[in-house]
């Protein structure tokens, strides 16, 4: 069975600039090659997309600086995996549950390390809004988490909808740790 994995590298990482693009990168197929794609395009991937879309995700969270947030795709989707500051961990563990139109407790968006305890540095999502399918933007938003331009709704710190149409939190996907640093999803 061939390797649909795919792995990070340094060029994964986003910077505000490269915000709004979700970079590819695998060590076995000649995705690698396509280096950054616009949102847009993915669609038009055919069999690269597909390949990836059958594939998991390896992670190491240890390339993420503290404030990066990293995109990647998987099956179809992108899928936002963001080193928090402590902040916006701060922020996102000051909300009141009555406030929130899809109650969620932080810690209860991720998941245990290999040691058992629950980093809140780390938050993995697949990169959706809730409300009609786009991609929304990090760091952006009344909540200082992410905004998505569609129809104007704002995803605090935790991903969690705050204002605006989406109806729901950001999605968890399924994730789990391979190592202390290193996860893997789907
Ligand atoms: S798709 Fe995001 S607000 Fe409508």
């Amino acid at each position: 069975m061939s390797d649909t994995s795919v792995h990070t590298t340094d060029a994964d990482l986003e910077d505000g600039s490269k915000r709004d693009f979700i970079f590819l990168a695998t060590g076995a197929t000649a995705a690698a090659g396509a280096a950054a794609v616009g949102w847009p395009l993915v669609a038009q991937m055919g069999k690269a997309a597909d390949t990836l879309a059958a594939g998991s995700i390896e992670i190491d969270l240890s390339k993420i600086g503290e404030g990066q947030q990293l995109k990647m795709l998987w099956r179809g989707k992108p899928v936002f995996v963001r080193h928090r500051t402590a902040a916006e961990i701060a922020e996102a563990n000051a909300v009141e549950l009555s406030v929130l139109k899809d109650p969620e407790v932080d810690t209860d968006r991720l998941i245990a390390g290999p040691s058992g305890a629950v980093n809140q540095k780390y938050l993995v999502m697949v990169g959706v809004c809730t409300h009609f399918g786009c991609v929304p933007v990090g760091e952006a938003g009344d909540f200082d988490g992410w905004y998505c331009p569609c129809h104007g709704s704002h995803y605090d710190t935790s991903g969690r909808i705050r204002k605006g149409p989406a109806p729901k939190n950001m999605v968890i996907p399924p994730y789990s740790f391979i190592s202390e640093n290193v996860i893997k999803v789907g």
